[in-house]
């Protein structure tokens, strides 16, 4: 686990954001490069990916667990996640460690799917042919609400659920089916959102801010 690091983070924040190539993001035009971390897939697979789109001058690909990051301490402006933060980051210690990573009043944003209201009792039965034992890491999104703020090391700006983010899962999922995927049960996935019409199964969305140490 890092040290202290607050004269590290606060170095930082002077900086402001990491000098690089101007990107649009959301509109705003800011100076954008991306330490593009992943676990199951080799930097050098997504090397090629980033090379096919022609980011290779900005993004650069990183092979690590996010439970042990190569980085220095308040080295980020922001740190994004989408669909991968239910595999870690719902130990209640893993907000402490990752944002040592992220200078004060930076942000962390996250993307999880979870739950639209909370599980009363057993699983729905028609939610058995979807279920996958990763699937107990899910939440509402006021459990993760809870998480974050309740550590007052970072300021929540934003939880809430995707507006019918069911629909654009069952579309994804569509997608793969028309492009040819034959994995095992997408086409019981496909059947299961269309019956569940967002009741349970949905995606949250989480933006907060690094409160000075
Ligand atoms: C469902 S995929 C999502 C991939 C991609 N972010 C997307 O939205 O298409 C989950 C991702 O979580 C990553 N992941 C799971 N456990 C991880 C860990 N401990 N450290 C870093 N990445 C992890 C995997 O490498 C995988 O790429």
């Amino acid at each position: 686990m890092p040290g202290d690091g607050s004269a590290a983070r606060n170095t930082r924040a002077r900086r402001g954001l990491r000098q690089g190539p101007l990107e649009h993001l959301s509109g705003a035009r800011v100076r954008v490069q991306v330490w593009a971390t992943d676990l199951w897939i080799p930097a050098t697979d997504n090397l090629l990916r980033i090379e096919e789109a022609g980011l290779s001058d900005r993004v650069f690909p990183i092979h690590a667990d996010a439970r042990s990051l190569p980085f220095a301490e308040a080295f980020f402006d922001a740190v994004v996640c989408v669909d991968a933060y239910i595999y870690f980051g719902t130990d209640d210690l893993y907000l402490e460690y990752l944002h040592r990573f992220v200078r004060p009043t930076g942000q962390i944003g996250i993307v999880v799917p979870g739950f639209i209201q909370e599980l009363r009792g057993p699983l729905p039965e028609h939610l058995k042919p979807f279920w996958a034992q990763e699937c107990w890491t899910w939440h509402t999104v006021e459990w993760w609400r809870q998480l974050w703020s309740r550590t007052e090391l970072v300021r929540v700006l934003r939880a809430d659920s995707l507006p019918d983010s069911w629909r654009l899962w069952h579309k994804w999922k569509k997608a793969r089916q028309a492009a040819g995927d034959d994995s095992p049960g997408l086409a019981s996935d496909i059947q299961v959102l269309e019956a569940e019409g967002g009741q349970y199964m949905g995606f949250h969305r989480m933006i907060a801010e690094v409160v000075p140490g």
